[in-house]
């Protein structure tokens, strides 16, 4: 049977990576966490002392971005593939609200994102991959023959982001959350370089009262129409 790509865009914690994994793993495709991969560079930016609250040395992290390596490798138990950085493991590291706080201002810088758009289309070359992100139909895949377009009220996304930290064992404000969820949308929609749009040909999905299940099943129905078109 021919693999596709499936490119699925939206907001933060849209549920983007939710469904992503369940139809990469149903269809035996890869999953790529885009979104990681911004996080990562954050990382490296925070631990090498590039950025805080109120500085962001975007010259040295220019220079640098030829030290960040960046690779995922599949965790068996978890059933998806964790991102690491430098070889470190940094899939949990990357997941606080503090990279979230300074990750738009690191994914507007275009070198940042020529390096790691490049990296995403090297990994999706052999289709058969699922990836999620703000520009995965717009930008890295353009021609995707599945594009998704996620879409929940900034109120519901903030309320899952804000379960998701506090299961973890995180300590943050629901307002934070909320705060941090308007911030991102509005610096990931109007930055210059590749902007949070809308493909022409994407499919929206408002699940801002979809059960996972019932979103599943809506975009596995979609996904396996486009397979047999194909
Ligand atoms: O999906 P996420 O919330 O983990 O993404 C983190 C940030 O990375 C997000 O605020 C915007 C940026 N990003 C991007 O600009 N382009 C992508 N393809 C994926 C993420």
């Amino acid at each position: 049977m021919n693999k596709i790509t499936i490119a699925i865009d939206g907001f933060s914690s849209t549920g983007k990576s939710t469904v992503a994994k369940q139809l990469a793993k149903y269809l035996g495709y890869v999953y790529v966490d885009s979104g990681a991969m911004y996080r990562a560079v954050t990382y490296y930016a925070m631990q090498n002392g590039l950025i805080s609250k109120d500085d962001f040395n975007v010259e040295a992290l220019i220079y640098q971005l030829d030290n960040i390596n960046i690779t995922f490798k599949f965790n068996e138990k978890l059933g998806f593939a964790e991102v690491y950085l430098n070889n470190e493991n940094i899939e949990r590291a990357i997941r606080t609200l503090e990279v979230s706080s300074f990750v738009s201002k690191v994914a507007a810088i275009s070198e940042v994102r020529q390096k790691l758009v490049e990296q995403q289309q090297k990994m999706g070359q052999d289709k058969g991959v699922v990836m999620d992100g703000r520009d995965i139909g717009t930008v890295v895949f353009k021609d995707a023959e599945l594009k998704l377009y996620m879409i929940a009220s900034a109120e519901k996304r903030a309320v899952r982001r804000f379960d998701e930290l506090i299961e973890r064992g995180d300590q943050v404000l629901y307002e934070d959350v909320l705060k941090n969820v308007q911030e991102r949308d509005h610096i990931d929609s109007t930055r210059e370089d590749s902007p949070l749009v809308k493909a022409a040909d994407a499919i929206e999905i408002d699940n801002s009262d979809m059960t996972l299940d019932e979103q599943f099943d809506k975009i596995l129905r979609l996904a396996k129409m486009t397979i047999e078109d194909c």
